[in-house]
């Protein structure tokens, strides 16, 4: 009987936790989509759930997320998109309504701060236990930002403004989803420019002149022209501050 009653208890408690996951997913998919759009969020739903459910956790690559890609791809704002790497909270201090940071986009706000994984031999959805960012490199979390940041990147258009941390000795790294993957993406025939804003606290270790943003200029492709600017941080939130209605850039 005490068997019977712990596995019961566990497969009520396992399945309510997919849809506790897929009734938050559903509801902030439909919160976030205009009426008007085609976009059908029990679709995107299944398209989600499709790239993990039933995989070993540590095989998902990012390739997996491509069908949901295609059906709820992310929507430039052209002159209006905002990158960041190591600053990812002024980044969305900054951002909030006026530029689109990835985070912005339906499935970036959706998924933000959420874990999720499945499990060989089950279709639920789990949000614990799940494999972390670095333990393997095709977890399902990792992958979706890969995918979802490239197709982002893909995208963008006019003057784009990157946010990086010149608190940190190698503001651009190379091997950060900004540099191993988005600045790969740009094209020079959206793409007009990218600013790229050293954000600095009290300790400034980087400056323009770093040798790692020479490699992100060198990344760049010709025709894209790549700008420089050292802003403390506090100027960016007063300059927010003051300017919230005109969203004049603070760089
Ligand atoms: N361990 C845990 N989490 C990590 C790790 C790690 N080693 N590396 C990255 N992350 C996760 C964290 O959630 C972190 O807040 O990725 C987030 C961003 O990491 P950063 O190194 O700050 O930045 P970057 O990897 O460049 O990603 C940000 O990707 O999603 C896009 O458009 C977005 O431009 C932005 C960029």
């Amino acid at each position: 009987v005490v068997v019977v009653v712990v596995v019961v208890v566990t497969a009520v408690v396992l399945s309510n936790r997919t849809d506790t996951f897929k009734a938050t997913f559903i509801q902030e998919c439909e919160r976030r989509t205009p009426e008007n759009t085609s976009t059908d969020c029990v679709e995107v739903w299944s398209a989600f759930e499709q790239a993990y459910v039933g995989r070993d956790p540590c095989q998902v690559p990012p390739e997996a997320y491509d069908h949901l890609l295609s059906v709820a791809p992310p929507q430039p704002a052209c002159n209006r998109m905002l990158f960041w790497s190591g600053t990812k909270e002024v980044a969305h201090q900054v951002s909030e309504g006026c530029y689109q940071t990835m985070e912005d986009s339906m499935l970036g706000s959706v998924l933000d701060g959420m874990t999720w994984c499945g499990k060989e031999g089950s279709n639920e959805t789990f949000t614990s236990g799940c494999p972390g960012w670095t333990e393997c490199v095709n977890n399902p979390v990792r992958s979706f930002w890969s995918r979802a940041s490239a197709e982002f990147a893909a995208v963008a258009c006019g003057d784009a403004v990157v946010l990086l941390n010149g608190s940190r000795d190698t503001p651009f790294s190379p091997t950060s989803i900004f540099g191993s993957i988005e600045v790969k993406k740009f094209t020079s025939d959206r793409m007009k420019s990218l600013t790229a804003v050293l954000v600095t606290k009290d300790n400034v270790l980087a400056n323009c002149e770093d040798e790692s943003l020479k490699n992100l200029q060198k990344e760049l492709k010709p025709g894209i022209k790549y700008i420089c600017k050292e802003v403390p941080e506090s100027e960016l939130l007063t300059c927010k501050k003051d300017h919230d209605q005109t969203c004049v850039p603070c760089w």
